[in-house]
C-alpha cells in the first residue's frame, strides 16, 4: 500500500515538471519571436531595394559613395551597383561590428579601385564574391582574410596591372581555404597566374579573354602539377609556334581544358583562325623549325662561297682579261676611227654646196 502511493506521488511530480516545462518553451519561443522581430525592423537602406522573401538587398546607382552599414539582418544577398565605392576599408561589411550571414555578395561595376587588408570581415558564411567590373589597383595580401566559406570569386574585367601581380599573393589557402572556382576574364592576363600548390580546393580557373600568346615549357610543368585545376583559356591570342610545343602537348594529352577545342592561333600569319587542336605534330616541332633556319643559313654560304670562287677566278685570270679588255679596246678605236672619218667627209663644206 504504501509503495503504491509513492509510485502515486512520483507521477504528479514528474507531470507537474512537464507542464512548467512546457511553460518555459512557450514563453521562450515568444521571446525569440518578440527579440527577432525587433532585431529584423531595421529599415532598408536609403536608394535600396530590399526583398524579404528572397533575402536580397539591391542598391543601385546611389550618391552615396559608401557601402550601406545598417542592412536588414535577414540579408542573404547584396547587390550594389554602379556607386563609386573606391576604397573598400578594414571592416567594410561589418554591420555594426558584428557578423553578417550573408552568403552572396555582389560588388560589380563600383569603381573599385582599392581593396585594404581585412576588407571582407564578419562575412563567414560568404559563399559568391562578383568583383567583376571595377579597376582595382591595389589588393592587399591579407583582402580576402577571414572568407572561410567562400567557393567562387569573380574578378572579371576589373585587374589592372599592378593589382594582377598582387592577387597572387592574396589567394592563399589561409585566406580561402573553400574557394573552388576563381574567374579572372578579359583582364589583359599575359600569363596564367601563379596559383599556389596548396590551393587543394580550387578547381576551376577560367582565364577567358586574356592576352595570352604563349605557354611556355616551364610553366607547362606547373600546370600538370595542378591535375585538379580545369583551366579555361578560349580567347586568347595564341603564337603557334614551336615554343607552343609543350603545350600543345598538354592539351592533348592532359583534359585539363574544358574548351581546348575553342583554342585559335592568331599568329603567324598562315595560322590564324586555325584551331590549335588541329594542327599536326610537326607543325610545332622545334627540330623542323630549327633545321629550316638551319638550311637557309646553309644555302647562304653556298650563295657567298660561290661568289668567292668568281672572284677569285675574275683575280686569277687577271692577265688574259686585261689582254681581252685591251682588245676591245683596240676594236673600239679602230671603229671610232672609221667613224670619225665619215664624218668629217660628211660634213666637208664643199660637198654640201654641191648638194644645194
Ligand atoms: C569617384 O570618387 C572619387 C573620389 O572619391 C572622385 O575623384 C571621382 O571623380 C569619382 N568618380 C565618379 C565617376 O563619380
Ligand atoms: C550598435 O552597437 C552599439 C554598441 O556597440 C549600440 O549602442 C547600438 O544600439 C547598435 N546599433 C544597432 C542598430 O544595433
Ligand atoms: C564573369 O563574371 C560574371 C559575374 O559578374 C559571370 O556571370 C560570368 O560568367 C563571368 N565569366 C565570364 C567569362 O564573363
Ligand atoms: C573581351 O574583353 C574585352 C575587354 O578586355 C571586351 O571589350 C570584349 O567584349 C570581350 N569579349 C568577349 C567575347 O567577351
Ligand atoms: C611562366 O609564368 C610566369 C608567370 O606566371 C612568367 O613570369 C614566366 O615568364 C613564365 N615562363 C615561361 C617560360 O613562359
Ligand atoms: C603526350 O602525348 C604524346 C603522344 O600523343 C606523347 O608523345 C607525349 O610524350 C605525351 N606527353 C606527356 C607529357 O605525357
Amino acid at each position: 500500500m504504501r509503495k503504491k502511493m509513492w509510485i502515486f506521488h512520483r507521477v504528479d511530480h514528474s507531470k507537474c515538471f512537464f507542464f512548467i516545462w512546457n511553460q518555459c518553451l512557450y514563453y521562450a519561443a515568444v521571446a525569440c519571436l518578440l527579440f527577432s522581430t525587433v532585431r529584423t525592423d531595421v529599415a532598408c537602406p536609403e536608394d535600396c531595394i530590399c526583398a524579404r522573401d528572397s533575402g536580397t538587398v539591391t542598391c543601385r546607382d546611389g550618391k552615396d559613395t559608401e557601402v550601406p552599414g545598417d542592412i536588414p539582418e535577414w540579408t542573404s544577398t547584396l547587390i550594389l551597383k554602379g556607386r563609386n565605392i573606391s576604397t573598400l576599408q578594414r571592416g567594410a561589411f561589418m554591420s555594426n561590428g558584428t557578423e553578417t550571414e550573408l552568403t552572396t555578395l555582389s560588388l560589380s561595376y563600383n569603381g573599385i579601385r582599392v581593396i585594404e587588408h581585412y576588407a571582407f570581415l564578419g562575412l563567414p558564411r560568404l559563399h559568391l564574391l562578383d568583383l567583376s567590373h571595377n579597376s582595382l589597383e591595389f589588393i592587399s595580401a591579407r583582402a580576402f582574410h577571414g572568407l572561410l566559406e567562400l567557393r567562387s570569386l569573380y574578378l572579371n574585367h576589373s585587374l589592372l596591372p599592378p593589382a594582377t601581380e598582387q592577387l597572387s599573393n592574396a589567394l592563399s589557402t589561409q585566406s580561402l581555404p573553400n574557394l573552388h572556382r576563381l574567374e579572372l576574364a578579359g583582364n589583359m592576363l599575359k600569363h596564367i597566374p601563379q596559383i599556389r600548390l596548396d590551393m587543394h580546393n580550387l578547381h576551376a580557373l577560367v582565364l577567358i579573354n586574356n592576352s595570352i600568346e604563349s605557354i611556355g615549357g616551364d610553366n607547362v610543368t606547373t600546370l600538370y602539377q595542378q591535375r585538379r585545376i580545369r583551366f579555361y583559356l578560349s580567347l586568347n591570342p595564341f603564337r603557334c609556334n614551336c615554343e607552343l610545343e609543350a603545350f600543345y602537348y598538354w592539351l592533348k594529352n592532359s583534359s585539363q581544358c574544358p574548351d581546348a577545342g575553342r583554342l585559335v592561333c592568331s599568329e603567324p600569319e598562315s595560322r590564324r583562325g586555325v584551331p590549335v587542336e588541329t594542327l599536326r605534330e610537326e607543325d610545332l616541332d622545334c627540330m623542323n623549325e630549327n633545321l629550316e633556319a638551319v638550311s637557309y643559313v646553309f644555302l647562304g654560304l653556298v650563295l657567298a662561297l660561290i661568289g668567292v670562287v668568281f672572284l677569285m677566278v675574275l683575280y686569277l685570270n687577271r692577265g688574259g682579261i686585261k689582254r681581252w679588255l685591251n682588245n676591245i679596246r683596240d676594236a673600239c678605236r679602230d671603229q671610232m676611227e672609221v667613224y670619225h672619218y665619215r664624218y668629217e667627209q660628211d660634213s666637208d663644206p664643199r660637198l654640201s654646196n654641191v648638194a644645194v
